[in-house]
């Protein structure tokens, strides 16, 4: 590590790695790759396909979780804690060892946040804040501007990474969309990214993919239009194993306001929120989950979005009709204009909706957040290909297992994209065939192209023949024409929250009609990356659905409707076993 800016004066490195996303993991990862000296030093490109504030980062609330030292850690909070809680809300199907490193390397992390000028909110008694976030059993999460986390990340790294830019440590293109790997013999030599309507081929000895999440796939989101999974599906043409992919994750408490298309994602009101003290109520004023889970509105995300779904349900309302987050006891509890001051976002964008929530209830519905499932990686970032790594929500290491725990996103970004920079840094030939290669990660189910289950399903789409395709299309009755609002629909309405085994068929038929109709080599020459989005979006449906259709049982956030499940509840005390 040298002083932050400083130009490099030692000989131009002869390695490149080329980093994708400016996210939280994609910036830190080019920092610290931008960082290293001498011999493993690296020529560092960032690539990102917007400005580099455009990203899930951006918009994060609740913070970052981690266990601070003792004497900054609350009172009997311990790592084995937060360990034992994100296995907790991950249903057991972690991968416990990159669980460990995940809560055993976080302080080391937060501290590499705060070099890099990322200044943490503080106690009245001058120590850092920590809140309380549901299925964490102690306050340990660390937040910036309140609510205004990500942005407070997002604009400390990216001003550390201008100021390595204007100094010749790394390169920065903005506008660069990238489309596919470069590979040589089995091994990623590169990447071809669209800049100003150009097609640029860039060579690189390692390529990290830090592409974020694919909340798009969904008719409702938390994210924000970058988050296409583009990345998962770069990855996987490229021929990377995947992982986990019938874990998505839904948000319990999105705003439930008019969106308009193409507009911002819909207000997220965080989960520190319920922290500190708002409860869930249906439309008659019921607070419903004490009825579902011992620890109500602190219950795992996944138990609380499925509550509400199933609450819906019984109580015969419509399923996309909202619930009410009723954060009046937090102001009556704490005294006037602590909600302002604590969620000053939060508190601006719902006075902006003409809500007054220490008056109030606020309509919320749940929402696509956040994929557990990714490209699969070992515990340093490396995928099943040479030359590849993957770091942050675009990953699978299995440290979220079926259901993520809250803030433990930004911190897995973090953690990994450093390890995956300290291995590209220390592979001697980043490119050598020999490397440890991706794990399946925990339990979730994992596929290559060569997995016989998958491409049973799947070949007969992108990979097919285009008479075989147009025999696949016409299968379908009725067909819609392809857009992207139609997958988007298709998804929430077969593959949401709750979903069923006909669904999940019926899904697959319609993904692989359209993707007959979408034919790879229709895009020599395209020039949108909204085309390439598209195609991407559809792939990544394709592969979620085909990995939901082969878990027939529920678990974490993959609920079968139809799968075995204990009676329902009759208003008294009944688990959903996250
Ligand atoms: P992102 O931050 O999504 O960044 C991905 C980057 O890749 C973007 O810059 C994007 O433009 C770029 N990119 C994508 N495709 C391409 C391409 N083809 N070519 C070039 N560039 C590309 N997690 C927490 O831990 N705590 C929280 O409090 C929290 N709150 C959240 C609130 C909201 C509203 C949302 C949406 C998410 C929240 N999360 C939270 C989840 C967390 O923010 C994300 O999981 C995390 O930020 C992902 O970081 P990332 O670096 O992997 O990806
Ligand atoms: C929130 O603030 O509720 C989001 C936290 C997360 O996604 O981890």
């Amino acid at each position: 590590m040298t002083r932050p800016g400083a130009a490099r004066n030692s000989v131009r490195p002869s390695r490149r790695l080329v980093v994708v996303g400016s996210g939280i993991a994609g910036l830190y990862a080019a920092l610290l790759a931008a960082d290293a000296e001498g011999s493993s030093a690296a020529e560092v490109v960032l690539l990102s396909k917007g400005q580099l504030e455009h990203s899930n980062t951006f918009y994060a609330q609740g913070g970052v979780s981690a266990v601070l030292e003792p004497g900054e850690a609350a009172p009997g909070d311990s790592v084995e804690a937060h360990i034992a809680d994100t296995l907790a809300a991950g249903a057991g199907l972690n991968n416990a060892d990159a669980v460990r490193i995940l809560c055993t390397e976080a302080v080391q992390d937060i501290a590499g946040l705060r070099r890099f000028g990322v200044i943490f909110d503080a106690d009245a008694q001058g120590g850092t804040a920590l809140g309380l976030e549901a299925a964490h059993s102690a306050p340990r999460i660390l937040h910036a501007g309140g609510d205004a986390t990500g942005a407070r990340i997002a604009r400390g790294l990216i001003a550390a990474v201008l100021e390595r830019a204007v100094c010749g440590r790394l390169r920065l293109e903005t506008g660069a969309f990238v489309t596919g790997l470069t590979t040589a013999e089995g091994s990623v030599s590169g990447v071809e990214y669209l800049q100003n309507g150009e097609l640029t081929s860039l060579p690189a000895e390692g390529v990290l993919l830090a592409t974020g999440g694919a909340g798009q796939v969904f008719a409702r989101t938390s994210n924000p239009a970058v988050a296409t999974a583009d990345g998962l599906a770069i990855a996987w043409r490229a021929g990377a194993a995947v992982a986990d992919l019938e874990f998505f994750q839904f948000h319990p408490t999105t705003m439930a306001m008019q969106e308009t298309a193409g507009g911002p994602p819909p207000l997220l009101v965080s989960e520190a929120v319920r922290g500190e003290g708002a409860v869930l109520l249906d439309a008659d004023g019921h607070r419903f989950m004490p009825d579902y889970h011992h620890d109500a509105e602190l219950a795992p995300r996944d138990v609380v979005s499925r509550s509400i779904a199933l609450h819906l349900a019984r109580t015969g309302a419509p399923a996309d009709s909202p619930v009410f987050l009723d954060a009046r006891g937090i102001e009556a509890a704490r005294g006037s204009g602590f909600l302002a001051r604590r969620f000053p976002t939060i508190n601006a964008a719902t006075r902006a909706a003409g809500y007054d929530w220490t008056a109030e209830p606020l309509p919320v519905s749940p929402a696509a957040h956040y994929w557990m499932g990714g490209v699969s990686t070992d515990l340093h970032g490396r995928t099943s290909v040479p030359g590849l790594y993957a770091a942050g929500e675009v990953a699978c290491t299995g440290a979220q297992g079926a259901n993520r725990l809250a803030s433990n996103s930004l911190l897995e970004g973090l953690v990994f994209g450093r390890r995956a920079v300290e291995a590209f840094l220390a592979d001697p030939e980043s490119r050598d065939t020999t490397a440890p290669r991706a794990s399946s990660a925990a339990g979730g189910l994992s596929f290559t192209h060569a997995s016989a289950a998958l491409s049973r399903d799947l070949d007969r789409g992108e990979c097919a023949s285009s008479a075989v395709a147009e025999e696949v299309a016409e299968s379908v009755p009725g067909l819609e024409p392809f857009s992207r609002d139609a997958l988007r629909r298709l998804m929430t309405a077969h593959a949401g929250v709750l979903r069923s085994g006909e669904q999940l068929q019926e899904a697959a038929a319609t993904l692989a009609a359209w993707a007959a109709v979408i034919r790879p080599e229709s895009f020599v020459g395209v020039t949108d990356p909204r085309e390439f989005e598209d195609r991407n979006l559809l792939l990544a449906a394709r592969l979620l659905v085909a990995a939901a259709r082969q878990r027939t049982v529920s678990v974490g956030a993959h609920y079968r409707a139809d799968a075995d499940h204990a009676p329902a509840p009759t208003h008294s005390m009944q688990r959903i076993s996250s």
